[in-house]
C-alpha cells in the first residue's frame, strides 16, 4: 500500500467508526461513498453471479437538487462462456463479496458545483455490475457441480424497488446512465426506467462509451456480432414452470427484436436506439479504445501483434492504421445519422480521442483541460442537453485535429 491508500484506508476506518456510514471526504479531497447491499434482493431472486446480494452506492441530494435522481450503471466488460463466468465470479467483476466497500464519486457523481455544475446537488446513485451481462439477464447455470446467476435484469428491479421508497418514486427529474458495458445497459433499461417513474418525471438517458458497433473487424469477421451472439445463447434457459425461454432476449425491446431476423442484433445500440421513445444523449469517441481493441483489431484479427504500438499510441500508427481508424470513425457516424437527424429531443458528443469513458472521471467531465468540441466540455454538453438550454448535437473534426484529447489509454486497457 502507497501513502494515499493508508490515507484513505485510515480515512474509512475513523469515518465508519465515527458517523453512520454515508459518505466522507478522504484528505486528497475525494467523495468516498459507502455501499448499500440490496436485502431483499434475495426474494425477486436477483444475485450476483456468485449468488452475493447486489448493492449500490448512494449519495442524497440537497437544496435544489433534492428531488432529482442520477442513476449510473457501473461497466466493466461481459463474459460470454462458462469457464470465463466462473473466474469472474471470484471477482469484484462477479461478486459484491470482493467489491470495494467505498466508490469515489467524481465527475458526473461529484458533489462539487464548481465540478459537476448540473447534477452536483442530485441523489446519485451507482449501481455495481456484478451479472456478467450488462444488467439484462434472467437466468441461471447450474449442472451440479457448478452454479451461476445470470440474473442482471432482477439486479435491475431489485435496485429500482430499493430506491423507490427512499425518493425516487417521487423524482421531478431523472437520468439514467452508465459507462461501457453500463452505458449499454442504458440502452436495455432507458424507457423501463421512464415506465416506472411518474408521468411528470422529466427523464432522459445517457450512454457514455456504450455505443458498441455492429462493425467488422480488420480481417471482416464479425467478432463482436458472434462475442454478443455468444453472450444471449449462454444465458439462456427454458424453464418448464413458465414453460418460456428465458434469458436476455426477452428484457430487450419487443420492437425491436421482432424485427430482426437476428432478435439478438437489438443488444446493437445502432439496431435499439430507433425504438426507444425516451430522449437520449450519446457520449462517445471515435475512436473508443474498447471499441478498437476488441471489435476493429481484436487480437484474433491481428496475431502478429502489427497494431501493438499503434494500439498503444495513436502517434505510432501508420497510414494505413489511420486510414483504418477513419473507417470506423465514418461507421460511427452513419449508424448514428439517424439520430442525429431525426432525434428531436437526442443530444451527442461523439468526440475524435483515445479514450474510453468520459464522463466519471473528472479530467474528462469538466476540468480547465478536459476534452471540448467548439470548446464546449462534455460536462457542459450533457447539461445543456438535459436542460434543453440549447440543441446539443456535436461531432469532432477527424484525429488528429482536436488538440483538446488527451489520449490517454487507460491501462485497463492494455492487453
Ligand atoms: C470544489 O472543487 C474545487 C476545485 O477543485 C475546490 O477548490 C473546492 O475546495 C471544492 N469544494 C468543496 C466543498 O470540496
Ligand atoms: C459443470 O460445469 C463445469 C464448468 O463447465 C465443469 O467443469 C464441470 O465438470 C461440470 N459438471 C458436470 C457434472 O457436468
Ligand atoms: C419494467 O420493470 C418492472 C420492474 O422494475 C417490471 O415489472 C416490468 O415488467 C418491466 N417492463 C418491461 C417492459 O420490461
Ligand atoms: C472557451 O471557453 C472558455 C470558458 O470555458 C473561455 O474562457 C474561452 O474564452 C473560450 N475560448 C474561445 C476561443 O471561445
Amino acid at each position: 500500500m502507497n501513502v494515499k491508500m493508508v490515507n484513505i484506508a485510515l480515512a474509512i476506518v475513523l469515518a465508519l467508526l465515527t458517523c453512520a456510514p454515508c459518505c466522507i471526504h478522504s484528505d486528497d479531497d475525494r467523495l468516498l461513498v459507502s455501499m448499500t447491499l440490496v436485502h431483499d434482493a434475495s426474494a425477486l431472486g436477483a444475485f450476483c453471479l456468485d449468488g452475493s446480494l447486489p448493492a449500490y452506492h448512494l449519495h442524497r441530494g440537497f437544496g435544489a437538487g433534492e428531488g432529482n435522481w442520477l442513476l449510473q450503471f457501473e461497466g466493466g466488460g461481459w463474459c460470454n462462456d462458462i469457464q470465463l463466468c466462473l473466474e469472474r465470479a471470484k471477482t469484484r467483476r462477479g461478486s459484491t463479496r470482493y467489491m470495494s466497500k467505498w466508490e469515489v464519486f467524481s465527475g458526473i457523481l461529484s458533489n462539487n458545483a464548481s465540478l459537476n455544475p448540473d447534477f452536483y446537488n442530485w441523489n446519485r446513485v451507482k449501481l455495481r455490475y456484478c451479472d456478467g451481462a450488462s444488467f439484462a439477464g434472467d437466468s441461471k447455470f447450474d449442472n451440479g457441480t457448478s452454479l451461476l446467476y445470470f440474473r442482471g435484469q432482477k439486479i435491475w428491479e431489485a435496485i429500482i424497488r430499493d430506491l423507490l421508497p427512499k425518493g425516487l418514486s417521487t423524482a421531478r427529474k431523472a437520468l439514467l446512465s452508465g459507462c461501457s458495458a453500463g452505458g449499454l445497459a442504458t440502452f436495455v433499461h432507458c424507457d423501463n426506467f421512464t415506465s416506472i417513474l411518474p408521468r411528470n418525471t422529466n427523464v432522459k438517458c445517457l450512454s457514455d462509451a456504450g455505443f458498441f458497433l455492429d462493425e467488422r473487424d480488420i480481417s471482416l469477421k464479425r467478432t463482436m456480432r458472434t462475442f454478443f451472439q455468444n453472450l444471449v445463447s449462454l444465458q439462456v434457459i427454458f424453464t418448464r414452470e413458465k414453460c418460456a425461454w428465458q434469458g436476455i432476449e426477452p428484457n430487450l425491446d419487443q420492437k425491436c427484436t421482432g424485427s430482426f431476423d437476428y432478435p439478438t442484433l437489438c443488444f446493437f445500440p445502432q439496431y435499439a436506439l430507433e425504438y426507444i421513445t425516451t430522449p437520449y444523449f450519446i457520449l462517445n469517441s471515435a475512436y473508443d479504445v474498447y471499441q478498437f481493441h476488441h471489435i476493429l483489431v481484436p487480437p484474433s484479427a491481428d496475431l502478429r501483434g502489427y497494431w501493438n504500438h499503434c494500439k498503444l499510441n495513436a502517434a505510432s500508427c501508420d497510414a494505413n492504421q489511420i486510414d483504418v481508424l477513419q473507417g470506423f470513425r465514418r461507421s460511427m457516424l452513419v449508424a448514428l445519422s439517424s439520430f442525429f437527424t431525426n432525434s428531436a429531443g437526442g443530444g451527442m458528443f461523439i468526440n475524435s480521442c483515445f479514450a474510453h469513458c468520459q464522463s466519471e472521471s473528472q479530467d474528462t467531465w469538466f476540468a480547465v483541460d478536459s476534452p471540448r468540441i467548439h470548446n464546449k466540455t462534455i460536462a457542459e454538453a450533457v447539461g445543456d442537453w438535459y436542460y434543453s438550454r440549447r440543441v446539443t448535437k456535436e461531432i469532432d473534426c477527424p484525429y488528429p485535429c482536436d488538440s483538446t484529447c488527451h489520449n490517454l489509454i487507460p491501462s485497463s486497457q492494455v492487453q
